[in-house]
């Protein structure tokens, strides 16, 4: 049997089982900001990852991948429906991002969230060689800390949110609010985007299972708080996530995307501004809200479709959940009206592509954006904005970014916008567009050094470290 030293445990697998009608199988890379984050940092680490194929109902034996163990979790299509759609998406998911849609709290799904995060701790004891150290990801596998801990004393546990984790009277709502937070603290170390969250953890550890504060160890570097836990301390913290910056830098600089960044603009027809979003297509994103500005932009004659060229490049997501459904149509309805009222034959003003794009072409358009629009109504950190500033070396473009994307609080060099205000956002994106060059080059220069400093390897290293399995540098 396996007996890694090093295991992540999340939802998903890095990669994602492809079935076409015709019963071939093909491996493509999963979607989202966890496995973009993680997958580069672990292939180098040659460590185990246990996680679910992204197919309900099939059996795959563990396989190496590169010098990664690959341990997949079966899922049945009622836990499918149930601990991932139903518990994880249409629960845990709205309740954590402000309520920004109605949490359905059912339970069933939880039964099923239960019994799923069983086997994913069952998996990860399996795999796990003695004294190793597991790091479960994500708001899917909350229990798994405790459980994992029962099973298996002598790990190191280690837990972080990708997500955010919401202000306490909405967590407050949650009926397995204290079942959530006790299957947390199994882990040694909790781990969250911003302090905030980290804060909101720490009271309701306190009000809902009667922990206090500990004044026992010192010593972390990024001074998390601590609870005890019988004898056991659980430090908590927050680690703001990043992304492989000096990877998709190189990747930007090379001639292949430098030829395609230049294609695509041609493509376009030349346009003098290019505004670009790239988001999984998720309600939480604030795709609608960009739309509108666009269209009453255009409207009011702020811009005009001569000049302007909206690209929007939306990765499927959940699709069989019903808010994601009624987001997508929208969303199509909303390009359909904007180029009906304003598009030339041959010439539309929305370019939308609901299809996921791969990383070299992701930092060609990347290249290629004026100005990037990001404008979740709540995001954990987001991701897409750490890696338009990463391709920018020629320190051209603009960030326009959303002040509830975790990522506002390093990124104060963007024109910072609160999504829910429409005058706000336009006004945004109209300076944005008529940027002075110098100046939008000196914000640049300033986002780049925050970006490029503080990557994915110095966010891992800051956590194990914290959880004491790394050495202090
Ligand atoms: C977010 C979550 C991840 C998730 C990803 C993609 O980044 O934090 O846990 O994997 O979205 O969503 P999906 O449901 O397709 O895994």
């Amino acid at each position: 049997r396996t007996a890694a030293e090093f295991v992540v445990v999340a939802n998903r697998l890095p990669v994602d089982l492809e079935r076409s009608a015709d019963g071939t199988q093909r491996w493509t890379q999963s979607p989202g900001g966890l496995v973009s984050a993680l997958e580069p940092f672990l292939r180098s680490r040659r460590g185990a990852w246990v996680g679910w194929p992204g197919v309900p109902d099939v059996e795959v034996d563990e396989f190496v991948d590169e010098g990664l163990i690959l341990h997949p979790v079966r899922l049945t299509s009622d836990e499918v429906r149930d601990y991932y759609e139903g518990f994880s998406n249409a629960t845990l998911w709205p309740l954590y991002h402000d309520v920004v849609a109605r949490p359905v709290f059912d339970r069933g799904w939880w039964e099923s969230y239960v019994r799923v995060n069983q086997r994913f701790a069952e998996a990860s004891a399996q795999v796990a060689g003695q004294g190793a150290t597991v790091w479960v990801q994500d708001y899917q596998l909350q229990l798994v800390p405790s459980i994992l801990r029962e099973l298996r004393p002598d790990l190191r546990i280690g837990f972080f949110l990708h997500i955010p984790f919401p202000p306490v009277e909405l967590f407050m709502q949650l009926p397995w609010r204290a079942e959530i937070v006790r299957g947390l603290i199994g882990a040694d170390l909790v781990g969250f985007h911003r302090p905030g969250g980290a804060q909101n953890f720490l009271w309701l550890a306190r009000q809902l299972i009667g922990l206090e504060p500990s004044r026992g160890a010192v010593g972390v570097r990024s001074r998390p708080g601590m609870v005890q836990v019988g004898d056991r301390i659980v430090r908590v913290g927050s680690f703001p996530i990043s992304i492989d910056a000096p990877g998709l830098d190189n990747v930007a600089r090379s001639k292949h995307v430098a030829d395609r960044a230049a294609q695509v603009r041609a493509e376009l027809g030349n346009p003098k501004t290019i505004l670009l979003g790239v988001d999984r297509l998720d309600y939480t994103k604030g795709i609608d809200l960009r739309l509108q500005a666009l269209h009453e932009l255009l409207h009011e004659g702020r811009i005009s479709a001569e000049d302007v060229t909206f690209v929007q490049l939306a990765t499927p997501s959940r699709e069989r959940v019903e808010h994601y459904q009624r987001m997508r149509s929208d969303i199509e309805q909303m390009v359909g009206r904007i180029n009906g009222e304003f598009a030339r034959v041959g010439h539309p003003v929305v370019h939308y592509l609901h299809q996921s794009v791969n990383r070299t072409e992701l930092a060609a358009f990347f290249s290629a954006a004026d100005v990037m629009v990001v404008t979740p109504l709540r995001d954990g950190m987001n991701l897409v904005c750490k890696e338009y500033v990463a391709c920018r070396h020629d320190l051209g473009g603009a960030l326009v970014l959303s002040e509830f994307a975790g990522a506002a609080a390093e990124l104060s060099s963007a024109f910072l916008v609160n999504p829910h205000d429409l005058d706000g956002v336009k006004n945004a994106l109209e300076a944005a567009i008529t940027l002075d060059p110098a100046e939008g080059r000196r914000r640049m220069r300033a986002l780049r050094r925050q970006v490029l400093t503080h990557d994915v390897d110095r966010w891992a290293r800051s956590f194990l470290e914290a959880l004491g399995t790394e050495p202090t540098s």
